[in-house]
């Protein structure tokens, strides 16, 4: 059985060239959740809160993936791709061996709200070509039963498979539930993973005989082994549940750049200095 090991807030902070985020992982009090290295929400909608958006600004190993629940996010790269992201859209970038992107707001008032999560890639990965995978909402498949719905963002639910191609194994579901009604999920013994509630709340086992209550804008980090079950005990709830299989490889981060070592780090970073980041290795 999966239980609860720790209830964790988020920080409120800032990034691209402004935009109030809250980020659950990424911080000091949660580094990563191996593989995953960083959960941002945006939710605001105060346009002083997101329009300045996050210009042009590099990467290097690892992936990006965008989860746009309301608003409208254009995202243009150095290997030419660009995409409209909009409501229910899923954009999964592998940065690889470097790439320099901007996500920037087409709106000017109105609902940003989504999500950006950051994917770890092993060693042998990192050095990949980048690549991009533009989701619109319809391609996300929709598992519905009378107990609510789930988006199959990435993974397998129900037999169904993700919208997205990942290089790293990982499950990013979008789970509804209707009050009063359960979520299960078997998920491998080994695979670390954790359950963040956007609306209502929801109640999973803790440790023990106990019952963990995750509120609104809180994740719990998953423990134990085997099938999870999470309920929406007196109103509708929606989470993300996000698992994965750990990559137990040294993590050297700075800022956009996530490589095994230091070393490897002052190599990005000398490379986007000299306007080499996104050369394809040859
Ligand atoms: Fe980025």
């Amino acid at each position: 059985m999966r239980f609860i090991e720790n209830v964790v807030v988020g920080t409120a902070t800032s990034d691209g060239a402004g935009v109030d985020i809250n980020r659950v992982i990424g911080t000091r009090e949660v580094d990563h959740i191996d593989p995953f290295l960083l959960l941002d929400e945006f939710r605001n909608e105060d346009p002083g809160a997101y329009i300045a958006g996050f210009p042009p600004h590099p990467h290097r190993g690892f992936e990006t993936v965008t989860y746009m629940l309301h608003g409208s996010m254009r995202h243009e790269d150095s290997t030419g791709q660009s995409g409209l992201l909009s409501d229910g859209a899923v954009q999964w970038m592998t940065a690889g061996s470097g790439i320099i992107h901007s996500e920037m707001p087409e709106q000017t008032e109105g609902m940003m709200w989504g999500y950006q999560l950051w994917v770890n890639l092993p060693a042998d990965l990192k050095m990949v070509a980048p690549a991009y995978q533009d989701i619109p909402a319809e391609n996300v498949p929709e598992v519905i039963t009378e107990n609510g719905l789930v988006r199959v963002l990435a993974g397998e639910y129900a037999s169904v498979a993700g919208a997205a191609r990942t290089l790293t194994k990982v499950s990013y579901l979008d789970v509804h539930r209707n009050a009063g009604t359960d979520f299960s999920i078997s998920l491998a013994d080994d695979w670390n993973g954790f359950v963040y509630v956007y609306q209502g709340s929801v109640a999973v086992s803790g440790q023990g005989d106990t019952q963990i209550v995750i509120a609104q804008q809180s994740m719990g980090i998953l423990g134990g082994e085997g099938d999870l079950v999470v309920s929406a005990i007196d109103q509708a709830a929606r989470f993300l549940l996000l698992a994965g299989k750990p990559i137990g490889e040294p993590i050297a981060r700075m800022g956009p750049f996530v490589m095994n070592t230091r070393e490897e780090l002052f190599k990005a970073a000398d490379d986007y200095r000299r306007g080499t980041l996104t050369d394809q290795p040859s």
